[in-house]
């Protein structure tokens, strides 16, 4: 191959650009050129093309966010646009794209294939961590560490004022973020998308255990099914009007901070063979790491992320929290 291109799409995630560093300098090693391609699919099909080197990626490796931006694409999914986009590629000689980001990237890739020849292999960013293929995808271990962080800082307060606290949490309808944060912060119960929440188990357990406890974090995942963390500390409250209670919603600080050494090292990995992959001839598919390893995962398998959750480490929440 004589010219490939990059591109970042959806959410972004801390370590993108370890990820586009590794991708660029690989390229230029093995003697292809490089594209990168602002605004993810958007920019895509307004051609917004940008030749990078290896100066290009000077400097990145611990920046958060992606020096390529990102954006979520509505008019990529409808054919007018994935033509455009196929047009564009065609124009620019390009012969290979990877992608970085999460299903939606995926998904879109999976389209663009179906109108063009181009040959794609991905890499899996995003805080979820809800693909398929891959232990951990990149920007997720920073994002539990700020969690981790937020909700440290939340326990001086709650401990301070004796209260209970609902911390929620990021992950779209998957609770991986919930689940580990909460685990790693010590949280008295964990409420995740992947297990119905009952409200009087929650009640059951928040009065269970110790009763000299000074304060108490409840991790609720965004679309938990009980609603969110508001819906949820009004129906506690309802039931516990003795409780001081408070809600704070981590929001988008989860996606913003430099990379965790794990994030930098996974993104290089995973960009470093995404390229050899591409030039392979290989297509369809996803780099990603199991059991230290790089392996690669049909986009189609990737985005199927209704895995089981490992409920083992719900239960020892329970355990633990007593
Ligand atoms: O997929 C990453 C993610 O941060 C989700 O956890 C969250 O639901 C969503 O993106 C938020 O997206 P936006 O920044 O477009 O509001």
């Amino acid at each position: 191959m004589q010219k490939i291109a990059v591109l970042t799409s959806g959410g972004d995630s801390p370590g993108m650009n370890a990820c586009i560093r590794a991708i660029v300098r690989t390229s230029i090693f093995h003697n292809t050129e490089i594209w990168g391609i602002r605004r993810g699919y958007e920019g895509l099909m307004d051609s917004e093309f940008v030749q990078m080197n290896t100066k290009s990626v000077a400097n990145i490796i611990q920046r958060g966010g992606t020096i390529l931006k990102t954006a979520r694409s509505s008019r990529f999914m409808e054919t007018e646009g994935l033509l455009v986009a196929a047009q564009n590629l065609k124009e620019q000689g390009i012969e290979g794209l990877i992608t970085i980001g999460g299903d939606g990237t995926f998904r879109g890739a999976l389209a663009l294939q179906q109108h063009s020849d181009i040959k794609i292999v991905g890499c899996p960013g995003t805080i979820d961590n809800d693909l398929v293929g891959t232990d951990f995808t990149i920007g997720y271990d920073t994002a539990i560490n700020t969690v981790v962080e937020a909700v440290d800082k939340i326990r001086d307060t709650a401990e301070s004022h004796e209260r209970l606290f609902f911390v929620e949490v990021m992950g779209r309808d998957a609770g991986l973020i919930a689940l580990r944060s909460g685990i790693g912060a010590g949280a008295e119960a964990i409420l995740i998308p992947e297990t119905p929440t009952h409200i009087d188990d929650l009640i059951r357990r928040l009065e269970g255990g110790r009763k000299d406890k000074s304060s108490k974090i409840v991790i609720v995942s965004e679309h938990d099914d009980a609603g969110g963390a508001f819906a949820i500390a009004e129906k506690v409250k309802a039931k516990l009007p003795y409780y001081d209670t408070r809600v704070t919603i981590l929001g988008h600080i989860q996606r913003g901070g430099n990379p965790s050494c794990m994030d930098r090292v996974n993104a290089s990995r995973m960009g470093f063979a995404a390229v050899e992959a591409l030039l392979e001839g290989r297509s369809g598919e996803m780099a990603g790491i199991v059991n230290k390893q790089v392996c690669f995962t049909p986009f189609e398998k990737a985005v199927k992320h209704l895995e089981e959750l490992d409920q083992s480490l719900l239960r020892m929440v329970e355990i633990l929290s007593l």
